[in-house]
Parts: C-alpha cells; structure tokens; sequence
C-alpha cells in the first residue's frame, strides 16, 4: 500500500528519498515519484511503475542537490496507476504526498471547480492539496493552513507536505494513517513506515493522531492538536537495516519463513514463567483470563485465519467459546456481546484500517479489548486496552509468514493460561503445553524446512494447474484456509480451501483428472474421516498430496504423495502442517517465475477501508 518518506537536513535529500522508496517497495505499489527542493522552485519526477523507472527518469533529467524532499510509492485507490495520478501532487504553493482517502473529496472537488479550480489527475489526493493551497495563499501561515485543510476533510490521511517558499521545512500530519519521524546524524525524516527509515537512523518518534509536525535541518517540532509545540519525544527502536535486507535468501518470503523457529520462540518466551504460561510482562494476570467467558476475535487475511485456528485452541485447551470475524464485516454484524467477552484484534502490521475501525466500533461497543500485534507503537497496539506483541522481526514479503506463525503461537499460549486460569488443567499439563510451543514447533518447523527439495518436487505437479483444492476436518479446515490464501497470493492458482466432508455437497464435481487435492490431517480423532474424503476425491481422478501424522496408517495406499508430520505433540504437528503449506506455496509460485514478495495487486499493509 502506499508509503511515505521525507527528508530535510544537510545531506542530498534525493538519494535518500530513492533509498527510502525501494525499502518502502514490499509494500506494495504500482507508481512512484519524488518532489526536491531547489534553488530554482520545486522539482516533481513521477511516474507509473517501479523504482526503476524513476531513477530512469531522474538519470534523464538529474534534480540538482537539494536538501528537502518528499517521496511516495502508490497503491492506486481513485484513478487507475498513471504518470499523472502518481504522487507527489502540486497546486500552487503547496506540493504533498498522502497515504489514506479522503472521503468527501467529490464535495471538495465540486466545491473548488466552482471558483474555477481545474485538476488534471483523478485522485482524492489533487484535491487535498488544492483545499490546503487555498487556505495557505489566504492566512500565509503553514500550521494553521494545514489545520484549518485538514479539518474540512473527512476519511484517512497522512501527508508529506512542501511549500515552495518555505526553504528546508516540511510538514506532515496524520489521522487515521501512520506517520514516523526520525533524527539522524545529518537532518530529519519522515515516513509511514519504519523500515523506510532504518538505513537513515533508529531514532524515532511516532506521531500520534491529529498531531501536526514541522521538520528543518535543525530539529523537528510536534505540535498537538491544540498546535502547543513541543520536542519529539525520540525513542530508539532496536530493529536494524540488516533485518529488513535479505541476508542471502533469493526472496524475504523464504528468508521468513526460516526465520520462523526463533520468531516464535521469541514471541512466546517472554510469556513463560517457571515452565507456566504467563502473561504478566504483558500487564495480563490470571484475574484477567479468568473473567474472560467468551473471545471475539478480528482480523483481516491470515490474520483471521489464524483466529480461525485459535478458535479451535481456544475452545479445545480453554473451554472458551470464540468467533474468529473478518474485520471489514465486523461493524455491520458484530456477533453478540455478553458479560464476558474479550474483543481480540490481531494484526501484524498494527495499521490495517478495516481492523482498526473494528476495534474502535468495539472500544465504543465498552468491549474489554486486547491486540495481538508485530509492529510495536502502532495504532493497533496503542488504541487497544491491552497489547500482546509477536515478536517476528520485520516482516518484509507481502504474503505473511512468520507474521502469522507467530499470531497462532501466542494464541496458542494464551489458550494454556485461560486453561491454567480457570483450574481447567494442572501445572503439569501446562508445562506440557508450554514444551509444546516453546519447543516441540520450533524444532518442528526447523525439521519440516528440512524436506524442501521433497516439497519442491511435488509443487512441480501444482505449478502447471490452475486449481487447487485444499481439504481438512477442525484445525485443518483453518489450516486449509491459510494454505489456500498462500498459494493463491504469490502464484495466482486459484486455491480453494474446504471442510473435508463438505465437499461431496457440491465442489466435488470440480475434480476431475489430475485435480491436485491437498488434505491435511493433524488430528488423530478425525483421521479415518479424513483418509475417507481422500479417497472420494482421488478415485474421481484428484491428484492427492496428503499431509498427515507420522503414525498414520495406510497413508502411502491412499494418496499419491504423503507429507508426515512429527506427533510429539499437538504444537509440533500443527507448524510442521503449516511450514509445509507454507513451502509449497513458495515453489509453485517460484516455478511459476511469479514476483514472490511483491504478488501483483496486493499491498502489505491495506491502510484503507
Ligand atoms: C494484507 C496482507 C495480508 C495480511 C492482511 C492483514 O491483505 O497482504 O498478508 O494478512 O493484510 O494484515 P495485518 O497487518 O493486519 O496482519
């Protein structure tokens, strides 16, 4: 989705704000351009497509040193993906960048082309910057200009904003959508994302909603939203630049997913005391869990689909009965609220919008709510009630990996201290749980990445389809789903994920010879059920790859292709089913030559409703 950088300082702005736009890249993004100011009036390059393309630009026509520019990557919402639609916009004075939508911009736009504004891009973004000109040609001070803009205009917005006569300064305001400032050793930044920021500086400053910023070479000023400036109050993020590079992985997806054993063990350690699930660092005791007697829990795309999976976790290991909602859906039909229930919103880039919005209506709804977040000082993490954070590290590919990975093992944790809480299970039965996450998957996804030659031969047979289903009973249906989206995402098959018994009501007329199934099977109890399903499919001529405990028996004879999955316990079975989706994904689409990291359409981080 789009993204910002900015920069003013002693340093060449416009190397920066290119470097900034290529890490900014995995976002997600189909045009791009710059603003640079000059001794001679500000310089705009932009245009459809790729960083490369820009930089083309740019070698055609070289922007001459300049200390202060402004940078955006688009994702195209109003107006299809063109030279002109792409940011950063010009009206007059003012030049900006804005990620978000500003929702009334047709009662604007009418507004101004009655006074004889003319726009020649179809953005909602034009249109911003010409409302914010107009009030800046008439009250010629830049932070009430930006004030009075701003408070005309309804949705979300995050601006990078240059004035062509003010030399060195560059404003920025949020609501809605996240904005980041930064000091480094030769001038400030801006961007809407932090990893934009890491080759520069870990000196941040996360600007919270409605406040308004003014960056100079000399220092940054805050200014709230009753404009009383301040310093930033700067913090240091432990990230680096290294962990947002590649580190000799030919994708950021592959590299993630290896990273996943020690994504999750540093997710869920932290939550462990004396070999019991504990959640005090996170400011959660047993009084807490023990209150909780129902979980609605909100997300969008994998991250729903691993509430999907902690519904199962929870109702198994906690007896707590738990709906896994699509964010976007959550306000029109939000499932029933009792005494009890704890609103669970998770999301790995902590900014999603249609997840946001779903929490805020349950924040107003007087819901208790609790966010299961990977970017640390997001909106997400900062307007729940309380925060449990994944620890993933920069999650880079567009298709969540180790994001997700991380999402269940902290869901799975928090379904042994409800347990715990509520007296459901003794101390030994939850240190067996805690071995399980903290150990068993680990090592079993470790162990799974182990057999990727074995899973690059079989997405040999997927990668020449062009559908795909996935079946599976209980977790497996979740787990399904998650492999389905996978798939779908990064090799453009068309991935459909089933329950295993529903699909003789309908979809098994779709297979036909050759169909490529993929049935999973963790659960011992629900095996022979699944094995029977197996069977439907493959005598109707499905080509069948099936994922199933170690010490299945028969496997072999019924399907064409078996994926065992280590039954240490319940934790190692259901991330070593999960990296071997995960992997096979990877290779089909890899075989397919698809761009893995950046699938065509999709954003990392979808800022808009
Ligand atoms: C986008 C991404 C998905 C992700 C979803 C939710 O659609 O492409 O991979 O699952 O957003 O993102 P979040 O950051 O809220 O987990």
């Amino acid at each position: 989705m789009c993204g910002i950088i900015g920069y003013t300082g002693i340093g060449n702005a416009v190397p920066k704000i290119t470097k900034g736009l290529s890490v900014l890249e995995y976002r997600g993004y189909d045009s791009v351009g710059l603003a640079a100011k000059t001794d001679t009036g500000i310089k705009t390059v932009k245009c459809k497509g790729r960083i490369g393309a820009l930089e083309e630009k740019l070698e055609a026509s070289p922007i001459k040193e300049s200390g202060t520019a402004i940078g955006h990557t688009r994702w195209a919402t109003h107006g299809g993906p063109s030279d002109t639609n792409a940011h950063p916009h010009s009206v007059g004075k003012t030049v900006l960048v804005h990620n978000g939508i500003i929702e009334n911009y047709r009662e604007l736009k009418s507004e101004l082309e009655a006074t004889g504004v003319t726009f020649v891009s179809e953005t909602d973004t034009e249109v911003a910057a010409a409302v914010l000109n107009g009030e800046y040609e008439r009250v010629g001070d830049p932070i009430s200009a930006i004030r009075t803009a701003t408070s005309r205009m309804t949705g979300s917005y995050a601006f990078g904003i240059l004035f062509s006569d003010k030399d060195g300064e560059v404003f920025a305001i949020r609501s809605g959508s996240p904005l980041i400032l930064a000091k480094g050793a030769d001038g400030y930044y801006l961007a809407s994302d932090m990893t934009a920021l890491l080759p520069f500086t870990n000196e941040y400053y996360c600007l919270v909603e409605g406040e308004l910023a003014r960056l100079t070479p000399n220092g940054a000023t805050v200014y709230s939203a009753d404009n009383t400036p301040s310093e930033p109050a700067w913090s240091v993020t432990s990230m680096t630049a290294e962990s947002a590079q590649k580190g000799g992985y030919p994708h950021f997806m592959l590299k993630e997913i290896y990273e996943q054993p020690e994504a999750v063990v540093k997710s869920v350690s932290p939550r462990v005391k004396k070999g019991q699930p504990d959640f005090s660092a996170d400011g959660i005791d047993a009084e807490f869990w023990k209150k909780v007697k129902n979980i609605q829990i909100v997300a969008c795309g994998s991250a729903m689909h691993a509430g999907l999976v902690g519904i199962r976790l929870l109702e198994d290991i906690a007896k707590v009965p738990t709906v896994s909602c699509i964010a976007s859906e959550y306000r029109y039909h939000p499932p029933i609220a009792t005494d009890g229930t704890l609103v669970i919103v998770i999301s790995q880039s902590g900014e999603t919008a249609d997840t946001l919005a779903a929490l805020r209506y349950a924040t107003d709804a007087g819901l208790p709510t609790l966010a299961i977040v990977n970017a640390v000082e997001t909106t997400i993490a900062r307007e729940a009630d309380k925060r449990i954070y994944t620890y993933a590290g920069p999650e880079i590919a567009v298709a969540t990996t180790k994001g997700y990975c991380t999402q269940v093992s902290v869901l799975y944790m928090i379904a042994a201290a409800i347990s715990k809480a509520k007296g459901l299970i003794d101390d030994t039965e939850a240190a067996a749980l805690v071995k399980g996450i903290t150990e068993d998957a680990p090592k079993a996804i470790s162990d799974m990445l182990e057999n990727v030659e074995m899973l690059r031969g079989l997405s040999e047979r997927l990668a020449k389809k062009e559908h795909v289903f996935f079946i599976g009973r209980g977790t497996d249906y979740a787990m399904s789903e998650e492999g389905a989206l996978k798939l779908k995402e990064i090799s453009y098959i068309h991935a459909e994920a089933y329950a295993a018994g529903e699909l003789k009501h309908g979809t098994i007329s779709l297979i036909e010879e050759d169909t490529p199934v993929i049935a999973i099977s963790t659960e011992e109890a629900l095996y022979d059920k699944t094995e029977s399903n197996v069977r439907e499919v493959r005598s109707r001529g499905a080509y069948v790859i099936l994922l199933c405990r170690e010490d299945a028996k028969n496997a072999e004879a019924s399907a064409d292709a078996v994926i065992r999955l280590p039954v240490n316990s319940a934790a190692a079975t259901l991330f070593a089913s999960l990296t071997a989706v995960q992997v096979l994904a990877y290779e089909t689409a890899t075989l397919r030559g698809c761009d893995i990291d950046r699938p065509r359409n999709l954003a990392k981080s979808v800022t808009v409703e």
